[in-house]
């Protein structure tokens, strides 16, 4: 297949053009133009002609987009809506990226995993932008998948966030005597590397709509950064701590785990626990040291 990747030199576009390899591919970076930019947009489809489109490219800095509300909403939904008129122009497929973070803004937080029928209540700047690219990619292109994912780590780290947060913790470990982490936001780690093999899976099926994709198994950023540092052997104490104790410029989901529900309903095999999947993670960076 003839395949188009935007944001190909993020985390997840990364992992993408490794996995799709022996495909015909296009990777497209924001240096070679914005999707913000529709006319661009088209004339790259028009002239390469992928049978699928896989939209990575978003503004993905959660805090920043409270401040920079109208960028969140340019990129993140007018974005995708450009991509998706372009892919629907050329008859193509589209596979869109979108994030746990649609959910969570609830008043009194739930603790069972979220399906992909379940409404979406976003709880911040960035999630109501991704939520509002979500709808408009439903409209106005037919052939389409939406696949949520949550806390992605993968080895080229987020570019729009300088890093990822292994890194981060790792750094920090280093510096400080102790750290002190967040224990009452709960999600599902998700390695890029397997969420670009289901992409992969998908793409090519006539399975469109909704799909949550993530690693198994559910923590909080204190429980992931402590399986980090026992897995490099660092020593460095963890304090758990509140979101008050930690305050940040967007509301974080205090529970956002994705029920992967239509794959369990196809009866695909659940994916690998965070846990396996961080240790590959560890191995490749040569961090392991347990
Ligand atoms: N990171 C997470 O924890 C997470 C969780 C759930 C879902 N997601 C979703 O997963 C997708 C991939 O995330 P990621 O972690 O791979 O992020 P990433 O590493 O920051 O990759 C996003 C890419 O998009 C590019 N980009 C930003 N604005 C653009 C624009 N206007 N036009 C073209 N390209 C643009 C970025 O380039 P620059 O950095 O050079 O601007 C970057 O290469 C996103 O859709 C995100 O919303 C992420």
């Amino acid at each position: 297949m003839k395949v188009l990747i935007t944001g190909a030199d993020g985390q997840l576009g990364t992992d993408l053009c490794k996995v799709l390899k022996n495909h015909q591919l296009l990777p497209l970076t924001i240096n070679d133009g914005d999707i913000t930019d529709y006319f661009f947009l088209e004339k790259q489809f028009l002239s390469y002609r992928p049978d699928v489109i896989i939209n990575t490219a978003a503004y993905v800095r959660v805090d920043d987009c409270e401040d920079e509300v109208d960028l969140a909403f340019n990129v993140n939904a007018l974005g995708a809506r450009n991509v998706a008129v372009a892919a629907e122009k050329i008859g193509a497929r589209l596979v869109h990226i979108s994030t746990d973070y649609i959910f969570g803004g609830e008043d009194n937080p739930r603790s069972v995993p979220y399906t992909e029928f379940d409404d979406p209540i976003p709880s911040n700047t960035y999630g109501k932008s991704k939520l509002a690219g979500e709808t408009l990619v439903r409209h106005l292109c037919k052939r389409h998948f939406i696949v949520r994912s949550s806390a992605l780590f993968g080895t080229a780290g987020a570019m729009g966030k300088g890093g990822n947060f292994i890194e981060t913790i790792l750094r920090l470990a280093k510096e400080r005597p102790e750290l002190q982490v967040v224990n009452d936001q709960v999600f599902s780690p998700t390695c890029t590397r397997d969420l670009a093999d289901k992409l992969v899976k998908i793409m090519p099926t006539e399975l469109f709509g909704i799909f949550h994709i993530t690693n198994s198994g559910a923590c909080s950023w204190y429980e992931f950064a402590v399986e980090i540092l026992r897995l490099a052997g660092i020593k460095t104490p963890v304090i758990p701590i509140k979101s008050e104790q930690y305050p940040q410029k967007a509301r974080r989901p205090r529970y956002s785990v994705l029920d992967n529900y239509q794959a369990r309903l196809l009866g695909w095999d659940d994916m690998r626990p965070w846990q396996s999947a961080l240790v590959d993670y560890m191995q490749e960076k040569a961090y392991l040291n347990r």
